[in-house]
């Protein structure tokens, strides 16, 4: 055994867990408006627990959801005797699977509905009301009420969740506690609701029904440090199983605390696994569990065979590739799929209501994927090698037909392989081998240098052709644009060395603004210029956000609602009349679809779709999602 401390299995009273990897909550899988699990996500859930997870925690279930518990989100009623049925089936196809069903009890407290937490106050000009002793009493049963109703559905444990500035967190932390009754002041007034919540759980379900105690170990500026978290977690000793260290502060706005909690591509893999090992430092009866950007299995090995806590707790990862410890059991580390930190599933979150994976279009449509097998099997073309043509190539083949991916470049990869030498891209670039590889295992032929034609496709005789031919970088028409100074952004990524000290960089949607990032993190000084009033972050508003912070914080320039109107040898110069000196100039203005190649194919073979950018560029969860789709419809 590779990884024999990740693979020790605990048991915790009456519940054993097979190993230390948790699939950490990931909350609203479509969840119904009534409050219950659809069938997509049971499915979901059960998906990670067919992966290997020990335990999966169920994001969004509210404990009291009725009495204004709930944020406005969807959300699970934990408290309805009604919601049992439905978990039931979630819990048993997730123990069906060899995991422990672990539902996340919620009250967002100050941040509900109700808005009823610890103290009176103001939360971004709403009013806060402060719960009376009978509020919080009745509240304290009712997380056990919920837990019960979870052992009931036969969910082998629960999480509390008294992190991200969630009630119990409310109650601990000073600044959303002025009590001066028994339930606030004093340290171990103010841990007494989470002491009392763990108690009351155990006391109703059993000492040996496990309850999982997530907090944050820090809010950071927004709140309290780690000093005040380590108290948290020393009051919690004992009295919870596993007490679970996140970070961060949510709240009802979207901070800086918030995105602590998900460590982004330019912070390097565990960056809050410290905090759980500090905090494991003082606690002596029960396991800790870390969380926060783990994605290899020798990583979590360290973590656990070093005593930096007991359990890691993954959730992105997961959602990337469920099969991670699977995998990592059996010795096919090289086939993880490895999460990219895009946080498209996130940004996902709010308009689908689904977990949706930009490198894994399963994830989230799990019931699509277990579609019947194919009625005929089809000699198959794919037309472009990047990243939806490699797809659907894989998915054709992995359903049982015969076929040949075309590239008219050298290589596959398409677009994207400019980034590969990108330190934060690295997980990309794995990927893109991955694939590689696995087309070679599924018998695809691959023909590179290879233009697809019309009469190409008829002289094959193919039943089915999927069109995914990618798109063209999009050259601004500026005077100067054919300088020797001028490089389009993917010469920029594919050959830093290219670019002089002074960059100025056109266009400030994602592919220039990481560039400035990446550039910068080379020693040189980019500065980017914009034509509209804001960057230009195509729908990935969490990842937009965290590329804006790491742009403030390097200090890189970026000038909105400024048009280049000449370049010439030493810079640019705009329509208001400035200046800004360069050594090189790069342009990174969009791309435009290859549509019109890709149509021209439609009529050479009796089956046809498109994949990818050329109908309309967009982004890698787009090209993963429709490469897969195309490749699944094929013979059906
Ligand atoms: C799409 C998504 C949904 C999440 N929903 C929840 C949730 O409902 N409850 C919760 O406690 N944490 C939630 N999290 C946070 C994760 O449990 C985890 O703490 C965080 O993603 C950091 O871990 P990772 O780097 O392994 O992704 C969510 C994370 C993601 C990406
Ligand atoms: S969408 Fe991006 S961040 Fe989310 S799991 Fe997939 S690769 Fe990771």
């Amino acid at each position: 055994m590779k990884y024999p401390h990740l693979f020790e299995p605990i048991r915790l009273g009456n519940t054993v867990l097979r190993n230390r990897i948790f699939a950490s909550a990931t909350g609203l899988s479509d969840y119904s408006f009534d409050g219950a699990f659809s069938d997509a996500a049971v499915a979901y859930y059960a998906r990670k627990a067919q992966g290997g997870a020990a335990a999966v925690a169920i994001g969004e279930c509210e404990i009291d959801p009725k009495g204004g518990g709930k944020s406005t989100g969807l959300c699970v009623d934990l408290s309805s005797f009604g919601t049992v049925a439905g978990l039931w089936r979630l819990a048993n196809a997730i123990t069906a699977a060899g995991a422990v069903c672990s539902p996340e009890l919620q009250h967002h407290g100050r941040y509900g509905v109700a808005a009823l937490g610890p103290s009176e106050g103001e939360d971004h000009g709403k009013p806060c009301y402060a719960m009376t002793e009978e509020q919080i009493l009745a509240t304290i049963q009712k997380y056990a009420a919920s837990a019960a109703n979870c052992k009931m559905a036969g969910c082998g444990m629960v999480t509390v969740h008294g992190g991200h500035g969630w009630l119990p967190e409310q109650f601990f932390a000073e600044w959303t506690n002025q009590r001066t009754d028994r339930w606030g002041g004093s340290l171990e007034n103010r841990t007494r609701f989470a002491v009392a919540v763990c108690d009351a759980i155990h006391e109703r379900c059993g000492r040996d029904f496990p309850v999982e105690f997530r907090i944050s170990a820090t809010e950071f500026e927004d709140g309290y440090g780690v000093d005040e978290g380590i108290q948290y977690a020393m009051a919690l000793d004992g009295h919870a199983d596993i007490i679970h260290v996140s970070v961060g502060l949510h709240g009802s706005g979207i901070g800086p605390g918030f995105f602590k909690s998900y460590p982004n591509m330019f912070e390097q893999e565990g960056k809050n696994v410290h905090f759980a090992a500090e905090i494991k430092k003082h606690i002596k009866q029960s396991l800790v569990a870390c969380v926060g950007g783990m994605s290899t299995p020798e990583y979590m090995e360290e973590v656990v065979a070093s005593g930096q806590a007991d359990i890691v707790a993954i959730a992105r990862g997961l959602i990337c590739d469920p099969d991670l410890p699977n995998k990592a059991r059996s010795g096919r580390e090289n086939e993880i799929r490895h999460c990219v930190r895009c946080l498209s599933c996130f940004s996902n979150l709010f308009p689908s209501g689904r977990i949706l994976c930009a490198m894994n279009p399963e994830t989230g449509r799990e019931l699509e994927a277990e579609k019947a097998p194919v009625q005929q099997v089809k000699k198959v073309l794919v037309a472009g090698g990047g990243i939806a043509g490699m797809e659907a190539a894989l998915t054709a083949a992995r359903q049982g037909h015969y076929v040949t991916l075309c590239e008219k470049s050298d290589h596959l990869g398409g677009a994207i392989t400019c980034e590969e030498a990108v330190p934060f891209k690295a997980n990309l670039a794995s990927y893109i081998r991955q694939q590689e590889e696995a087309l070679l295992q599924e018998g695809v032929r691959v023909k590179l240098n290879t233009e697809v034609t019309p009469e190409y496709i008829e002289k094959g005789r193919y039943d089915a052709v999927i069109a995914a031919l990618g798109s063209e970088a999009a050259v601004p028409l500026i005077p100067g644009i054919e300088g020797q100074n001028v490089l389009p952004a993917e010469e920029a990524y594919r050959s830093p060395d290219k670019c002089g000290q002074k960059v100025v960089i056109l266009g400030a949607g994602l592919v220039g603004t990481e560039l400035a990032i990446y550039l910068h993190s080379l020693g040189k000084e980019p500065v980017v210029l914009e034509l509209a009033p804001a960057m230009r972050m195509d729908g990935a508003f969490m990842h937009g956000s965290i590329v804006r912070m790491e742009l403030e914080k390097r200090r890189i320039p970026v000038h909105l609602r400024t048009a280049a109107k000449r370049i010439d040898p030493d810079g640019v110069s705009t329509e208001d009349g400035c200046f800004f000196p360069a050594d090189t100039v790069v342009y990174a203005t969009g791309r435009k679809p290859n549509f019109e190649e890709a149509a021209a194919l439609s009529a050479a073979a009796p089956g046809f779709a498109f994949a990818g950018d050329c109908t309309g560029v967009k982004n890698i969860m787009n090209a993963t999602r429709t490469g897969w789709q195309a490749g699944l419809n094929i013979g059906r």
